[in-house]
């Protein structure tokens, strides 16, 4: 507050970027609602919906990753559905470096691609054939590496569109390997400086992707290829965050420095601004906070959750990440401690919007994957890796 040369950086960039806002809506979910209007012959109740306005705006259109949308039950149209198709399926599965026993279940090969599908089970104690069914998945990237699978595997190579780096290695298979294209990108132990492009996430053959040793700072971008990758192709920078790191705090330098171009630091600055002044309303939805608070009991209080306090928000808590509109829950990500002992608790179940699930080198996690993680409709990524985690993956996890 005392900085006034920010404070102006910031009411500029306040109104530069409501001039500039760009539409959130996904052109098909614009496509899909136009239909929906058209169908109910343009009724009053959809005036709102109009082609040169984001849909995200709407009356009647709730937009997350899948938007619901309710006809109001006040008219006549009782009609209250939600647009099963729009709810992305979970599509990164990383399940690496587990105490994991048995086959991959035969459910895996009904997984869906929506965009992208990763799934890593290396390093486990898994074995027995694959299921044929595997190869009719569309696979963006699949590491079977070191376990004890057997038999035939070529069906990864063949027709699958999508597929960018299959590791098998370190394996019983047997068969006859195709050829297979790789585009190396390792840019480790380099002076390399600044932030990490967000196009980055965009590129579509990235593979050994590697910038660990440099000196990059600020947020890892997400989205597309990028999500694949684990925290040790970014180790040893200078101030690196954001998934698969810890989250980004609230001061992070090369956020500050690059705040005219940055909605979300200015948008995370804005509110630490409102909560510095007092005026901040809680963000938190009390249900998930309950259920955080059980987590937290569940893990016995351990000094990673020291920031989870009953007086302050939920939003702003270490390992957590509300969404921007609907504040709800959508992150939870607990890695590198050896004092997270017990097993994934229940309550996990109770984050209805929860789209990412880390528990990354947690030595003293043990137990199955809870079936309460079934209940995650949102959910798009598990990463459960580096723990003591048991028993045979739960076919659930394809449904
Ligand atoms: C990335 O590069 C570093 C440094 O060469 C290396 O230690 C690390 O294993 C690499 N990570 C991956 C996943 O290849
Ligand atoms: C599993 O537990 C043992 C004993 O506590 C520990 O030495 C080992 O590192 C753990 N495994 C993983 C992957 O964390």
């Amino acid at each position: 507050m005392g900085n006034y040369h920010a404070l102006s950086l910031l009411v500029f960039s306040l109104l530069f970027s409501s001039a500039l806002s760009a539409e959130l809506c996904h052109p098909d979910d614009k496509k899909a609602l136009f239909r929906i209007k058209k169908a109910f012959n343009n009724a009053y109740v959809f005036a709102s919906w109009t082609p040169d306005t984001d849909c995200s705006d709407w009356y009647i259109v709730n937009v997350m990753r899948g938007p619901t949308v309710a006809c109001p039950s006040s008219s006549q149209m009782t009609v209250r559905w939600r647009a099963a198709s729009t709810t992305p399926p979970l599509g990164a599965i990383f399940l690496e470096r587990n105490q994991l026993t048995g086959s991959v279940p035969e459910s895996f090969g009904g997984l869906k691609n929506n965009k992208d599908l990763y799934v890593r089970l290396a390093k486990n104690k898994l074995s027995g054939p694959l299921p044929k069914s595997l190869g009719a998945v569309d696979f963006t990237v699949i590491d079977l590496s070191r376990n004890q699978f057997t038999g035939d595997a070529s069906f990864f190579f063949r027709g699958s569109k999508g597929l960018q780096d299959v590791d098998l290695s370190r394996n019983k298979f047997s068969f006859n390997i195709g050829e297979v294209t790789l585009i190396i990108f390792d840019l480790s132990h380099n002076k390399i400086y600044g932030t990490l492009p967000p196009s980055l996430a965009k590129l579509s053959n990235l593979q050994q992707f590697n910038v660990s040793y440099n000196r990059l700072c600020g947020p890892i971008p997400t989205g597309g290829n990028l999500d694949r990758f684990d925290k040790y192709r970014y180790a040893h920078n200078k101030r690196l965050c954001g998934s698969p790191l810890p989250p980004c705090p609230i001061t992070n330098n090369c956020q500050m420095i690059s705040i005219m171009g940055n909605y979300h630091a200015l948008s995370l600055l804005f509110f630490s601004l409102l909560f510095s002044s007092g005026l901040s309303a809680e963000l938190c939805h009390p249900d998930d906070k309950k259920a955080l608070f059980r987590i937290k009991k569940a893990f016995n209080n351990a000094y990673e959750f020291a920031s989870w306090t009953p007086d302050t928000d939920c939003c702003d808590w270490y390992l957590v990440k509300c969404d921007e509109k609907t504040h709800r829950i959508i992150s939870l990500s607990v890695t590198d401690d050896n004092k997270v002992a017990g097993p994934i608790p229940d309550a996990v179940g109770d984050l209805p919007y929860l789209q990412e699930i880390g528990f990354i080198n947690l030595p003293k996690l043990v137990g199955p994957i809870p079936q309460a993680i079934a209940r995650l409709k949102y959910l798009q990524s598990l990463w459960v890796s580096h723990t003591n985690i048991t028993d045979p993956i739960p076919g659930f996890l394809a449904h």
